[in-house]
This record gives structure tokens, C-alpha cells and sequence, in this order.
């Protein structure tokens, strides 16, 4: 005995349905995310996805220059949202989507990751009665004061088919008594995207731009408001960068809500003092990612890159006292070091003095997520 899926149903009796699908994109690490689900469904003659970018990152350097990077189509529908308060921009972002999907009536909306465009288009999607995939679901840091996770509890909760990258998701989603029939353990998107553009990413001419060797540099990225919007922690962090520096080149494309605080801080002086530290605009995603392949090791507070360097074997030291990532520091290369300036050092020297952590890639980070969520979707319409 076996069943056969919907699609199987609608093959045999010759039937062809359009699944409109509107592929929601805001910020930055939404862009990566989206890419491959664009490119598979692409492939597929019964899907017409349709791009929707609410413009939370509007900057060339924060959303364009991704778009060119990672061949991603000009968005169909563009919201231009922009930077406000989490209340005014959420709500931004409903009311535009709110029109959209009442001119668009699709068959189902994805959303990605955890950024407050992947909350806001799912309420309203739900509040209309269209069905809600999240990529990226399960992941917790149970930590509320971060305003992911909030956005990661509503997502999951209005969500009707939810795709898992790790172990923990499944766990949780399980704890959390969401049914089964909707949990799909896939991979990782994300990871498609670094295995698809990884040797165009090593023809990008960013090292001898900024005159460094592979190995020669750390790689820092840094803009959680818990680390950047709070003087005493983002202090505590420079000193450690201080410290580093004397004995590695230091490279730090700083996002935009960080480069503002440090002015209003008044630690303009404090990073110049630094010789040894780069700073620089943000990066586009091939620039990166060379980076990434090539550094010594990374320091970062971001969710993301947790995940690339666990894929591509290279250290990593995360200023933040939790992760809603388990997998990359149980079997990556990831380590928690909080804004512990001893501690960073401590783990930075010990990295420089040749003991690092080896990893092993998680399950299903294999490049071929995107198949198997376009799969599920084709399999479930
Ligand atoms: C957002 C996400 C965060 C993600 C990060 C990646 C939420 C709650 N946070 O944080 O999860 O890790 O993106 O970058 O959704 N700004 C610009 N230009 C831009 C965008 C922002 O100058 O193109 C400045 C504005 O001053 C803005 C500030 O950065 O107020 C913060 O932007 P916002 O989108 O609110 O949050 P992020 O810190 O970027």
C-alpha cells in the first residue's frame, strides 16, 4: 500500500495547476536564503513565483549589490518599507503586503529566516487565509530579548509547512506541539547558495584589493543591537580587537546601524587607534564570502555566518552568550565568547597558536535543500 502525493493525482488525471508562490525578501540575510528557491522553482513549469522585496535594506550595499551577487531576478513587487522603530516598520510592511496579496491571491507565501519582514508578511498572509512556508523554522535561542526570536516564535506559529535546517528545529518544533505533518527536515538554503556561487567567490579580487594573503587576517562582522546599541559591550569588544590586532590584520566591513553607533558613542578615536584594523563599507556577497573561505578565523555576532564557517571549516568565535545554531557549535567550528574581552582574546590566541576546533558538516547542508522544499510544495498542491 502507498499514496500518492496531490501532484501524482493532478499528472495522472492529465490536470495542470499554476501554484502562484510570492517569495517574501527584506534584508540582507534574507537574499542568500530566497536565491536557490528562486533558481529551482524556475526549473519548474507549474510554479509562477513572485518576488517581493519589502525594502527593510534599501542601500546598494545592503540589498542591491546581493541581487547582482547572487543572480537574483529584479524583485516583481518592491515595498520600499525602509529603517523605523520595530512597531512603525512591521507595520509598514502589513499594510503594503496586505495589498499585495489581495491583488496577487497566491497560492502560498514564503518567508525566510527571522528578520521583522518574515514576521509582518506572515500575520498578514494568515490574517487572509493564505497558506505560510518558513524557511528556516525551529530555531531558538530562547532567549526574548532579541527581537529574532520573537519574530522566529510568531513565524513558526502561523506557519503551515515548515522547513528545518538542524536537529534542535525539530526538536523544538516538537516541544512546541507543532504537528509533524507540517515539520520537513530539508538543509540548509543558505548553504546552497555558498555551494552554487563558492568558485565564483574565489575569483573575487577583494584580497589583493586590500593587499592580504589567505590566512593572514581575521574576518569580524558585528551589528546586534545587544553588542552595538550598548556602549559598555561594544567597548569591551573593541578592547579585545585592540589586543588582536597586534598580532593579526583585522578586516571589519561594519553594517550600517554599528558605523552609526560608534559615532554616537564617540569611539571614532579608539578605532582609529587601531592600525591594524580595516574598516570598511559593507561587502556584497561574493567579496564576503572569498573573505570568509580565506580567513584565519571570523568573529561575529551574526546568525549566518555561524553556519558558513561551520560548512567551510573555518573557526569561529560568536560575541554572544547564546545561539539559536546548536548544531554549529556541537559539531562546527563555532564557539560562544560572548563580549568576555579575556575570553575572546584567550580563544583568539589559541586559534593563532594552531589549536583549533575541527568540524564536520550537520546532516543535509548538501546544496539541495531548495529541490527538496519546491518537492514538498509541488507534492502538497
Ligand atoms: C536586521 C534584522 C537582523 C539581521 C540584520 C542583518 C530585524 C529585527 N533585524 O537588523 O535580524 O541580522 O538585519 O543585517 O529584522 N540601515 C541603513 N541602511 C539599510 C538598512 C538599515 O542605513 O539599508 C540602518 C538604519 O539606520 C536602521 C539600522 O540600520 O535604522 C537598522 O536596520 P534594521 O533593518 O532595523 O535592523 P538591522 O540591525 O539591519
Amino acid at each position: 500500500m502507498f499514496f500518492l502525493g496531490t501532484g501524482w493525482v493532478k499528472y495522472l488525471i492529465g490536470f495542470k495547476y499554476m501554484i502562484k508562490i510570492i517569495n517574501v525578501v527584506g534584508a540582507r540575510p534574507n537574499f542568500m536564503k530566497i536565491a536557490p528557491i528562486q533558481r529551482e522553482m524556475a526549473r519548474h513549469s507549474d510554479i509562477h513565483p513572485v518576488l517581493v522585496h519589502t525594502g527593510q535594506h534599501y542601500d546598494e550595499k545592503m540589498s542591491k549589490l546581493f541581487f547582482d551577487d547572487l543572480e537574483l531576478p529584479k524583485p516583481d513587487i518592491y515595498l520600499n518599507v525602509g529603517s523605523a522603530s520595530h512597531a512603525v516598520q512591521t507595520a509598514k510592511v502589513m499594510v503594503e503586503f496586505e495589498k499585495v496579496v489581495l491583488d496577487e491571491k497566491p497560492d502560498l507565501v514564503i518567508v525566510v529566516g527571522d528578520v521583522n519582514s518574515t514576521m509582518a508578511c506572515s500575520i498578514v498572509a494568515s490574517k487572509l487565509g493564505v497558506k505560510i512556508a518558513h524557511v528556516e523554522a525551529g530555531l531558538r535561542s530562547f532567549d526574548r530579548t532579541m527581537p529574532e526570536e520573537i519574530n522566529r516564535l510568531v513565524t513558526d506559529a502561523l506557519s503551515d509547512l515548515l522547513f528545518v535546517t538542524e536537529q534542535s528545529g525539530l526538536d523544538n518544533l516538537k516541544n512546541e506541539g507543532i504537528a509533524d505533518g507540517k515539520v520537513h527536515f530539508v538543509g540548509h538554503v543558505m548553504i546552497d547558495s555558498l555551494i552554487h556561487f563558492t568558485e565564483k567567490a574565489k575569483k573575487s579580487g577583494i584580497k589583493s584589493a586590500l593587499g592580504v594573503n589567505a590566512r593572514d587576517y581575521a574576518l569580524v562582522t558585528l551589528h546586534r543591537p545587544s553588542n552595538v546599541d550598548n556602549k559598555e559591550n561594544f567597548v569591551k569588544l573593541l578592547n579585545a580587537f585592540a589586543v588582536i590586532e597586534k598580532d593579526i590584520k583585522i578586516i571589519f566591513p561594519i553594517h550600517p546601524r554599528s558605523r552609526k553607533m560608534i559615532s554616537e558613542f564617540g569611539l571614532d578615536q579608539q578605532i582609529k587607534g587601531m592600525k591594524n584594523l580595516m574598516l570598511m563599507e559593507p561587502l556584497g556577497y561574493l567579496d564576503f564570502m572569498n573573505l570568509q573561505q580565506d580567513a584565519r578565523f571570523v568573529l561575529t555576532d551574526s546568525g549566518g555566518i555561524q553556519e558558513e564557517t561551520t560548512y567551510l571549516g573555518i573557526p569561529c568565535l560568536t560575541m554572544r552568550e547564546n545561539t539559536e545554531r546548536p548544531v554549529t557549535v556541537e559539531m562546527g567550528t563555532n564557539r560562544l565568547v560572548g563580549s568576555d574581552t579575556d575570553l575572546i582574546i584567550q580563544e583568539a590566541k589559541q586559534i593563532l597558536a594552531g589549536n583549533n576546533k575541527q568540524g564536520q558538516i550537520p546532516p543535509l547542508w548538501d546544496g539541495k535543500a531548495a529541490e527538496r522544499i519546491v518537492e514538498v510544495i509541488e507534492d502538497v498542491y
